[in-house]
């Protein structure tokens, strides 16, 4: 594959599989051209996990299922993206969790113009029954340090409730009880079509998330590699 920079808009549900699929992604091309993975909800528990005023904030709506204003998701967005320009003058950019409203999208196209790195774009789908979320999130353990992912059943770790790679405690996020997995399914739900209005021009694919993760990382490779 000739490797060329642009974005990546991982969309989907709460539980569809964008952070697990990010990590694989990004630890597989590491290259003069790396892939990146950017988080809006990483950052923003690490804002929380700082204990700053602005993490008091923020701990309440990632609790309650709700967004972050766009205008704070856009700020935090934009200076991450350009730290890592400033590292990586070319790079593709996995978006995991934004944009998650029309107002980001809108935000993203104007950056992504102003840039001319990030001028190439897609949309790729992760499509998975709302049920299966559930399931997923409710047994779902995370590393609060390094963002690492498992599941009880699906993807567990060696040793219960410890991470394999750095061998501290794994967690279970506040959000992941059921009410709140919902709700945030619903808020996903409510706010997808008017994001894909507002990236109407880029190539939009959907991918069923539903198989192991190998192979869900496989059919993503393929389409990143056609940008
Ligand atoms: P965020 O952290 O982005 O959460 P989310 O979108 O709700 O997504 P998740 O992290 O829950 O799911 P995922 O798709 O990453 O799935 P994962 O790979 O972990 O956002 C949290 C909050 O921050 C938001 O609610 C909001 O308040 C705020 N926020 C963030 N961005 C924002 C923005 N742009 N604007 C405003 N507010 C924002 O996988 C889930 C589980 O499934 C894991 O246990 C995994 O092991 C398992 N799994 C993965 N793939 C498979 C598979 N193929 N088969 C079986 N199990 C699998
Ligand atoms: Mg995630």
């Amino acid at each position: 594959m000739t490797q060329k920079s642009g974005f990546v808009i991982l969309l989907g549900p709460p539980g569809s599989g964008k952070g697990t699929q990010a990590k694989l992604l990004s630890d597989r091309h590491q290259g003069s051209q790396p892939w990146i993975h950017i988080s809006t909800g990483d950052l923003f528990r690490k804002e929380i996990a700082s204990g700053s005023q602005l993490g008091k904030t923020l701990q309440g709506i990632l609790a309650s299922g709700q967004l972050v204003s766009d205008d704070q998701t856009n700020d935090v967005f934009h200076s991450q993206v350009k730290v890592i320009l400033n590292k990586n003058p070319a790079c593709v950019l996995l978006l995991d969790g934004y944009p998650r409203t029309a107002v980001q999208a809108k935000f993203l196209r104007n950056l992504a113009n102003s840039i001319p790195v990030l001028k190439e774009g897609i949309v790729v789908e992760l499509r998975v029954p709302e049920d299966s979320l559930v399931e997923r999130l409710t047994n779902r353990l995370v590393n609060p340090r390094t963002g690492g992912i498992y599941h009880k059943i699906f993807n567990p770790p060696k040793k219960p409730g410890i991470c394999d790679v750095d061998g501290g405690p794994l967690i279970q996020r506040d959000d992941d009880k059921e009410e709140t997995v919902r709700k945030r399914f619903a808020v996903y739900s409510m706010q997808r079509d008017a994001i894909l209005e507002a990236l109407k021009g880029l190539r939009h694919s959907i991918i069923e998330g539903t198989g192991a993760q190998a192979d869900v990382c496989a059919k993503l490779e393929a389409e990143i590699a056609a940008i």
